[in-house]
Order: structure tokens, then sequence, then C-alpha cells
């Protein structure tokens, strides 16, 4: 079965079995290396390294999907995540669903609040409007999710870039740690 026959106006169903169709049928694909995120983790980065992939499906309407593969890796004692964002929206939230692997999403307010959840396959995970969010692969393989979200929800990186995010999940003695 093919997951998106014209990538747009057909309904699809994605499993653990067929989610590679998803990425290889996407539309669009983003790829975020070391040299992207420079400025994100405490250490630096090698520039060269990817840390995660990102792959958007053509879609039509007022639904967007994307699928983020996330590398298994840290950079200092700092395990590999995304950049995070709010949204440009606050009326956007969005749905995670987790495909493979084993990670964490970590989530704040403008006004401070922070939050995390453990995010394993088959886990679906909700992000009100309003908080910002960044997944972090805390295993030893990729770290494959799905997210929905609103068309119009928007990305506005500059407030993590610029303060980044009151936790951080690091490894202490073996362990994972939001810190
Ligand atoms: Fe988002």
């Amino acid at each position: 079965m093919i997951i998106m026959p014209d990538k747009k106006t057909w309904p699809v169903s994605i499993t653990p079995d067929n989610y590679p169709e998803f990425i290889s049928t996407s539309s669009e694909h983003l790829t975020r290396k070391g040299s992207d995120l420079a400025g994100y983790f405490e250490e630096e980065p090698e520039p060269d390294t990817v840390i995660y992939e990102v792959f958007e499906a053509e879609t039509v309407g007022h639904i967007k999907m994307a699928m983020t593969v996330l590398k298994p890796g840290k950079v200092g004692n700092e395990f590999h995540m995304t950049k995070g964002h709010f949204h440009e929206d606050d009326k956007a939230g969005e749905v995670y669903v987790c495909f493979k692997g084993q990670g964490m999403i970590v989530m704040q307010t403008k006004e401070g609040q922070t939050d995390e959840l453990r995010l394993t396959p088959g886990a679906l995970a909700y992000i009100p409007p309003g908080w910002a969010h960044r997944t972090i692969n805390t295993g030893t393989e990729d770290f494959i999710m799905l997210a929905t979200y609103p068309e119009t929800a928007g990305h506005d990186y500059g407030p993590i870039q610029e303060k980044g995010f009151i936790k951080r999940v690091v490894e202490i003695n073996g362990q994972v740690q939001v810190v």
C-alpha cells in the first residue's frame, strides 16, 4: 500500500509498520545539523553531525503533518534535541504520535511554567496552545514521531533561540535527568 497516493486528498492510515512510506512520499525534507543548532546546547555540537530530519506531507485544508526523525546521541551530557518553538498563533495546539524509540517532549509557557512527557512507541502527546515544545531523543536508536497541527500555527523560534528552555535533559550517572 502506498500511504499517500496523491499526497493531498487521499485518506491514509500511518502505522508502526508503514511509516517509512510517509517519509519516502513526503514533499518537504529538512535536515538540521550541528551547525544549525549552534548555541542551543551547553557545549557546541560537531557542525556536520545530523541531529534531526523533518519530513512534511503535502496536504490541503486545515491540518498539516510532519514526521521528525531525531538521531540518537549527545552533545556533552545533553541528549540530541530539536530546536523547539512556540506557535505564532497562540491558539494553535499540536498532537504528537510516537512511532519508534524513546524520548521526551519538554514544554514551557511564556510565563515560565514547564512540563515534560516521556514518549514511547504508541504514545500520543497533546501540546496545548501557548506551550513551546521541543523533543529529545533519550534512547539509543532513532526517535520518530508524527506531528499534526493547524496549517495556520506558524513557528516562532526566536524566544527559544535567545533564551533556551528552562529545563535541559541530560545524562547523569547513566540516568536520564531533567535539570
Ligand atoms: Fe509545533
